[in-house]
Protein backbone atom coordinates (compact mmCIF):
# COMPACT_ATOMS: atom_id res chain seq x y z
CA UNK A 1 0.00 0.00 0.00
CA UNK A 2 0.81 3.53 -0.22
CA UNK A 3 2.79 5.12 2.86
CA UNK A 4 1.28 7.15 5.72
CA UNK A 5 2.93 10.41 5.94
CA UNK A 6 2.10 12.09 9.62
CA UNK A 7 1.89 16.36 8.54
CA UNK A 8 2.03 18.06 11.99
CA UNK A 9 0.65 21.64 11.16
CA UNK A 10 -1.26 20.49 7.95
CA UNK A 11 -3.66 22.62 8.28
CA UNK A 12 -1.41 25.58 7.96
CA UNK A 13 -0.83 27.50 4.97
CA UNK A 14 2.32 25.48 3.70
CA UNK A 15 0.92 22.13 5.31
CA UNK A 16 -2.23 21.84 3.80
CA UNK A 17 -0.34 22.26 -0.09
CA UNK A 18 2.03 19.58 1.14
CA UNK A 19 -0.95 17.71 1.87
CA UNK A 20 -2.11 18.18 -1.86
CA UNK A 21 1.11 17.54 -3.21
CA UNK A 22 1.54 14.45 -0.91
CA UNK A 23 -1.74 12.62 -2.24
CA UNK A 24 -1.10 13.81 -6.15
CA UNK A 25 1.97 11.73 -5.52
CA UNK A 26 0.12 8.83 -4.24
CA UNK A 27 0.99 9.28 -0.35
CA UNK A 28 -1.25 9.40 2.23
CA UNK A 29 -1.69 12.62 4.24
CA UNK A 30 -2.17 11.93 8.33
CA UNK A 31 -3.06 15.86 9.75
CA UNK A 32 -2.08 16.43 13.39
CA UNK A 33 -2.69 19.80 14.22
CA UNK A 34 -3.96 21.50 17.13
CA UNK A 35 -5.93 24.16 15.23
CA UNK A 36 -4.59 27.15 17.27
CA UNK A 37 -3.95 28.75 14.06
CA UNK A 38 -4.74 26.44 11.07
CA UNK A 39 -7.97 25.58 9.15
CA UNK A 40 -9.99 22.54 9.74
CA UNK A 41 -11.35 23.01 6.11
CA UNK A 42 -8.13 22.95 5.14
CA UNK A 43 -7.37 19.57 5.52
CA UNK A 44 -8.80 17.88 2.54
CA UNK A 45 -6.73 15.13 1.85
CA UNK A 46 -6.36 12.64 4.52
CA UNK A 47 -7.90 12.16 8.48
CA UNK A 48 -7.10 15.42 10.81
CA UNK A 49 -6.27 14.57 14.24
CA UNK A 50 -6.81 17.35 16.36
CA UNK A 51 -4.24 17.84 18.81
CA UNK A 52 -1.58 19.31 20.80
CA UNK A 53 1.99 17.77 19.53
CA UNK A 54 3.26 18.48 22.75
CA UNK A 55 0.41 15.62 24.22
CA UNK A 56 3.64 12.74 23.30
CA UNK A 57 1.19 10.42 24.29
CA UNK A 58 -1.50 11.16 21.21
CA UNK A 59 1.28 11.13 18.89
CA UNK A 60 2.38 7.99 19.64
CA UNK A 61 -0.85 6.68 18.97
CA UNK A 62 -1.06 8.36 15.94
CA UNK A 63 2.40 7.16 14.22
CA UNK A 64 1.15 3.57 15.68
CA UNK A 65 -2.23 3.69 14.70
CA UNK A 66 -1.79 5.13 11.31
CA UNK A 67 1.31 2.72 10.86
CA UNK A 68 2.86 5.92 10.04
CA UNK A 69 6.33 5.55 7.42
CA UNK A 70 7.79 9.24 7.97
CA UNK A 71 7.07 12.69 9.42
CA UNK A 72 6.47 16.06 7.74
CA UNK A 73 6.42 18.87 10.38
CA UNK A 74 5.40 22.31 9.95
CA UNK A 75 3.80 23.06 13.28
CA UNK A 76 5.33 25.90 14.62
CA UNK A 77 4.48 29.70 15.87
CA UNK A 78 6.28 31.51 12.34
CA UNK A 79 5.89 35.39 12.92
CA UNK A 80 9.38 36.77 13.62
CA UNK A 81 7.64 40.64 15.26
CA UNK A 82 5.53 38.38 17.97
CA UNK A 83 8.67 35.97 18.60
CA UNK A 84 10.12 38.99 19.77
CA UNK A 85 7.37 40.46 21.52
CA UNK A 86 7.02 36.88 23.23
CA UNK A 87 10.15 34.56 22.95
CA UNK A 88 8.71 32.09 25.75
CA UNK A 89 5.41 31.88 23.26
CA UNK A 90 7.44 30.25 20.47
CA UNK A 91 10.25 28.44 22.70
CA UNK A 92 7.55 27.02 24.16
CA UNK A 93 5.61 25.77 21.03
CA UNK A 94 8.06 25.05 18.81
CA UNK A 95 10.57 23.93 20.93
CA UNK A 96 8.00 21.77 22.91
CA UNK A 97 6.48 20.32 19.52
CA UNK A 98 9.46 19.58 18.35
CA UNK A 99 10.82 17.73 21.51
CA UNK A 100 7.95 15.68 21.47
CA UNK A 101 7.60 14.70 18.06
CA UNK A 102 11.00 13.09 18.44
CA UNK A 103 10.25 11.25 21.55
CA UNK A 104 7.18 9.54 19.83
CA UNK A 105 9.25 8.55 16.91
CA UNK A 106 12.37 7.08 18.84
CA UNK A 107 9.81 5.38 20.25
CA UNK A 108 7.57 3.70 17.96
CA UNK A 109 10.43 3.26 15.54
CA UNK A 110 9.62 6.10 12.78
CA UNK A 111 12.70 7.34 11.83
CA UNK A 112 12.58 10.18 8.69
CA UNK A 113 11.39 13.65 9.07
CA UNK A 114 11.12 16.31 6.84
CA UNK A 115 11.76 19.82 8.83
CA UNK A 116 10.03 23.05 8.17
CA UNK A 117 12.65 25.79 8.09
CA UNK A 118 13.57 29.09 7.44
CA UNK A 119 16.07 31.22 5.49
CA UNK A 120 15.53 33.21 9.06
CA UNK A 121 18.08 30.88 10.06
CA UNK A 122 20.84 33.09 8.45
CA UNK A 123 19.97 36.00 9.94
CA UNK A 124 22.05 38.94 8.45
CA UNK A 125 23.84 37.08 5.26
CA UNK A 126 27.54 38.37 4.81
CA UNK A 127 27.13 37.61 0.75
CA UNK A 128 24.58 36.69 -1.85
CA UNK A 129 22.70 34.29 -2.51
CA UNK A 130 22.92 32.45 0.21
CA UNK A 131 24.37 29.12 0.61
CA UNK A 132 23.48 26.24 2.80
CA UNK A 133 27.19 26.49 4.56
CA UNK A 134 26.56 30.41 5.15
CA UNK A 135 26.78 30.99 8.64
CA UNK A 136 23.07 30.44 10.57
CA UNK A 137 23.32 33.33 12.96
CA UNK A 138 19.62 33.96 13.12
CA UNK A 139 18.57 37.85 15.07
CA UNK A 140 15.41 36.99 16.28
CA UNK A 141 13.94 34.18 18.36
CA UNK A 142 11.68 32.69 15.68
CA UNK A 143 14.69 32.35 13.48
CA UNK A 144 16.53 30.90 16.65
CA UNK A 145 13.49 28.77 17.57
CA UNK A 146 14.13 26.53 14.07
CA UNK A 147 17.96 26.66 13.79
CA UNK A 148 17.24 24.57 17.57
CA UNK A 149 15.13 22.84 15.81
CA UNK A 150 17.78 21.83 13.29
CA UNK A 151 20.41 21.00 15.90
CA UNK A 152 17.74 19.01 17.81
CA UNK A 153 17.55 16.92 14.40
CA UNK A 154 21.47 16.87 13.90
CA UNK A 155 21.58 15.47 17.71
CA UNK A 156 19.27 12.63 17.37
CA UNK A 157 20.59 11.58 13.97
CA UNK A 158 23.87 10.87 16.00
CA UNK A 159 22.21 9.43 19.15
CA UNK A 160 19.68 6.81 17.21
CA UNK A 161 19.39 7.05 13.33
CA UNK A 162 17.21 9.54 12.90
CA UNK A 163 17.34 10.57 9.47
CA UNK A 164 15.99 14.60 8.01
CA UNK A 165 15.74 16.99 5.62
CA UNK A 166 15.38 20.31 6.96
CA UNK A 167 14.12 22.79 4.18
CA UNK A 168 15.30 26.39 4.58
CA UNK A 169 12.55 28.15 3.00
CA UNK A 170 12.60 31.86 1.89
CA UNK A 171 9.97 33.60 0.78
CA UNK A 172 6.71 31.13 0.96
CA UNK A 173 3.67 33.00 -1.45
CA UNK A 174 1.20 32.41 -3.89
CA UNK A 175 -1.82 29.82 -3.73
CA UNK A 176 -2.48 26.66 -5.36
CA UNK A 177 -3.34 27.18 -8.93
CA UNK A 178 -6.27 25.19 -8.39
CA UNK A 179 -7.53 27.64 -5.60
CA UNK A 180 -8.35 24.58 -3.55
CA UNK A 181 -6.38 26.21 -0.65
CA UNK A 182 -5.02 29.07 -0.04
CA UNK A 183 -3.53 31.81 2.66
CA UNK A 184 -5.09 32.46 5.32
CA UNK A 185 -3.22 34.30 7.88
CA UNK A 186 -4.99 35.93 11.14
CA UNK A 187 -3.28 38.92 11.45
CA UNK A 188 -2.36 38.57 8.12
CA UNK A 189 1.63 40.04 7.95
CA UNK A 190 3.10 38.90 4.51
CA UNK A 191 3.82 41.52 1.85
CA UNK A 192 2.02 39.98 -1.16
CA UNK A 193 -1.58 39.80 0.95
CA UNK A 194 -1.42 43.05 2.32
CA UNK A 195 -0.55 44.28 -1.14
CA UNK A 196 -3.41 42.66 -2.71
CA UNK A 197 -6.48 43.54 0.28
CA UNK A 198 -4.64 47.24 -0.67
CA UNK A 199 -5.68 47.04 -4.33
CA UNK A 200 -9.23 45.42 -3.39
CA UNK A 201 -9.71 48.45 -1.03
CA UNK A 202 -9.17 47.46 2.16
CA UNK A 203 -6.51 50.04 3.82
CA UNK A 204 -3.01 51.20 2.38
CA UNK A 205 -0.22 49.15 2.20
CA UNK A 206 3.29 50.45 4.25
CA UNK A 207 6.09 50.50 2.66
CA UNK A 208 8.94 49.35 5.63
CA UNK A 209 11.67 51.63 4.35
CA UNK A 210 12.53 52.75 0.70
CA UNK A 211 16.16 53.75 1.80
CA UNK A 212 17.76 50.50 2.25
CA UNK A 213 20.96 49.64 -0.09
CA UNK A 214 19.00 48.26 -2.95
CA UNK A 215 18.42 49.85 -6.94
CA UNK A 216 15.52 51.10 -5.61
CA UNK A 217 15.72 51.35 -1.90
CA UNK A 218 13.26 48.53 -1.01
CA UNK A 219 13.69 45.38 0.30
CA UNK A 220 14.72 42.28 -2.01
CA UNK A 221 13.41 39.08 -1.37
CA UNK A 222 13.42 35.53 -2.87
CA UNK A 223 9.52 34.41 -3.17
CA UNK A 224 8.35 30.94 -3.69
CA UNK A 225 5.93 29.53 -4.90
CA UNK A 226 3.95 27.69 -2.04
CA UNK A 227 2.89 24.72 -4.82
CA UNK A 228 7.22 24.26 -5.46
CA UNK A 229 7.79 24.38 -2.17
CA UNK A 230 4.62 21.74 -1.20
CA UNK A 231 6.36 19.50 -3.95
CA UNK A 232 10.00 20.12 -2.80
CA UNK A 233 8.51 18.32 0.77
CA UNK A 234 7.86 14.89 -1.59
CA UNK A 235 11.47 14.87 -3.24
CA UNK A 236 12.21 15.22 -0.13
CA UNK A 237 10.68 12.21 1.71
CA UNK A 238 11.51 10.05 -1.45
CA UNK A 239 14.76 10.72 -0.98
CA UNK A 240 14.73 9.68 3.03
CA UNK A 241 12.33 6.50 1.75
CA UNK A 242 14.82 5.66 -0.89
CA UNK A 243 17.43 5.41 2.20
CA UNK A 244 19.50 8.98 1.21
CA UNK A 245 21.47 10.48 4.10
CA UNK A 246 20.51 13.87 5.99
CA UNK A 247 20.63 17.09 4.46
CA UNK A 248 19.53 20.90 4.98
CA UNK A 249 18.49 22.54 1.37
CA UNK A 250 17.51 26.31 0.87
CA UNK A 251 14.09 26.48 -0.88
CA UNK A 252 14.14 29.65 -2.96
CA UNK A 253 13.70 30.41 -6.82
CA UNK A 254 17.17 31.55 -6.52
CA UNK A 255 15.54 35.59 -7.85
CA UNK A 256 14.98 38.57 -5.85
CA UNK A 257 12.48 40.83 -6.01
CA UNK A 258 11.83 44.46 -4.28
CA UNK A 259 8.91 45.84 -2.57
CA UNK A 260 8.61 48.13 -5.02
CA UNK A 261 8.25 45.29 -7.32
CA UNK A 262 5.80 43.33 -5.90
CA UNK A 263 3.49 46.39 -5.66
CA UNK A 264 3.95 46.85 -9.52
CA UNK A 265 3.07 42.76 -10.18
CA UNK A 266 -0.11 43.21 -8.06
CA UNK A 267 -1.48 46.26 -10.26
CA UNK A 268 -0.45 44.89 -13.35
CA UNK A 269 -2.52 41.57 -12.48
CA UNK A 270 -5.56 43.10 -10.56
CA UNK A 271 -6.08 46.20 -12.49
CA UNK A 272 -6.02 48.42 -9.79
CA UNK A 273 -4.11 51.21 -8.39
CA UNK A 274 -2.48 49.72 -4.83
CA UNK A 275 -2.71 53.04 -2.24
CA UNK A 276 1.16 52.79 -0.67
CA UNK A 277 2.41 54.93 2.14
CA UNK A 278 6.47 54.76 3.07
CA UNK A 279 6.81 53.86 6.55
CA UNK A 280 9.73 53.60 8.40
CA UNK A 281 11.65 50.11 8.69
CA UNK A 282 10.74 47.34 10.21
CA UNK A 283 13.09 46.17 13.09
CA UNK A 284 15.41 43.04 11.72
CA UNK A 285 14.13 43.27 8.18
CA UNK A 286 17.39 43.15 6.13
CA UNK A 287 18.02 44.74 2.88
CA UNK A 288 18.42 41.18 0.21
CA UNK A 289 17.53 37.30 0.67
CA UNK A 290 17.95 35.12 -1.85
CA UNK A 291 18.64 31.63 -2.46
CA UNK A 292 21.29 29.71 -3.90
CA UNK A 293 18.92 27.22 -5.31
CA UNK A 294 22.13 24.89 -6.42
CA UNK A 295 22.00 21.82 -3.57
CA UNK A 296 18.09 21.01 -3.67
CA UNK A 297 18.78 20.86 -7.49
CA UNK A 298 21.55 18.65 -7.01
CA UNK A 299 20.54 16.54 -3.82
CA UNK A 300 16.65 16.45 -4.57
CA UNK A 301 16.33 17.06 -8.06
CA UNK A 302 13.99 20.33 -6.78
CA UNK A 303 13.66 22.84 -9.23
CA UNK A 304 11.40 25.84 -8.91
CA UNK A 305 8.48 25.30 -11.84
CA UNK A 306 6.89 28.74 -10.71
CA UNK A 307 9.59 31.48 -11.24
CA UNK A 308 7.48 34.28 -12.77
CA UNK A 309 6.11 36.59 -9.78
CA UNK A 310 3.32 37.81 -11.44
CA UNK A 311 2.24 34.14 -11.57
CA UNK A 312 2.40 33.83 -7.73
CA UNK A 313 0.36 36.96 -7.59
CA UNK A 314 -2.30 35.74 -9.32
CA UNK A 315 -2.23 32.71 -7.24
CA UNK A 316 -3.13 34.39 -4.09
CA UNK A 317 -5.23 37.11 -5.59
CA UNK A 318 -8.66 35.38 -5.34
CA UNK A 319 -7.51 34.55 -1.32
CA UNK A 320 -7.75 38.66 -0.96
CA UNK A 321 -10.38 40.10 -2.69
CA UNK A 322 -9.62 39.53 -6.57
CA UNK A 323 -12.37 36.35 -7.27
CA UNK A 324 -12.28 36.81 -10.78
CA UNK A 325 -8.56 36.76 -11.41
CA UNK A 326 -6.29 33.89 -12.81
N1 LIG B 1 6.75 44.54 3.91
C1 LIG B 1 6.28 45.82 3.75
N2 LIG B 1 5.02 46.10 4.17
C2 LIG B 1 4.22 45.17 4.76
C3 LIG B 1 4.71 43.85 4.90
C4 LIG B 1 5.98 43.57 4.46
O1 LIG B 1 6.98 46.70 3.25
O2 LIG B 1 3.10 45.50 5.14
C5 LIG B 1 8.10 44.21 3.42
C6 LIG B 1 9.00 43.72 4.52
O3 LIG B 1 9.66 44.78 5.14
C7 LIG B 1 9.94 42.80 3.74
C8 LIG B 1 9.08 42.27 2.60
O4 LIG B 1 7.99 43.15 2.51
O5 LIG B 1 10.98 43.54 3.19
C9 LIG B 1 8.55 40.88 2.87
O6 LIG B 1 7.93 40.85 4.15
P1 LIG B 1 7.08 39.62 4.68
O7 LIG B 1 6.61 39.99 6.06
O8 LIG B 1 6.09 39.21 3.67
O9 LIG B 1 8.15 38.46 4.76
P2 LIG B 1 9.52 38.41 5.58
O10 LIG B 1 10.61 38.41 4.55
O11 LIG B 1 9.63 39.41 6.63
O12 LIG B 1 9.32 37.05 6.36
C10 LIG B 1 9.45 35.83 5.75
C11 LIG B 1 8.63 34.78 6.48
C12 LIG B 1 9.16 34.57 7.86
C13 LIG B 1 10.62 34.32 7.82
C14 LIG B 1 11.33 35.41 7.07
C15 LIG B 1 12.79 35.14 6.95
O13 LIG B 1 7.29 35.19 6.56
O14 LIG B 1 8.53 33.48 8.46
O15 LIG B 1 10.79 35.50 5.76
O16 LIG B 1 13.47 36.36 6.96
F1 LIG B 1 11.14 34.26 9.07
Amino acid sequence: GARNILVTGGAGYIGSHACKALARAGLNPVVIDNLSRGHADAVKWGPLIAADLRNTDRVRDTLRHHRIAAVIHFAAFAYVGESTAQPELYYDNNLGGMTSLLTAMRAEAVDQIVLSSSCATYGIPETLPITEIAPQRPINPYGRSKLICEWMLQDAATAWGLRFAALRYFNAAGADPEGEIGERHDPETHLIPLALMAAAGQGQLHVFGDDYDTPDGTCIRDYIHVSDLARAHVLALNHLGAGGDSLAVNLGTGRGHSVREVIDAVARVTGRAVPVVTAPRRAGDPDSLTADPTRADNRLGFRADYTALDQIVADAAPWFGHPGIE
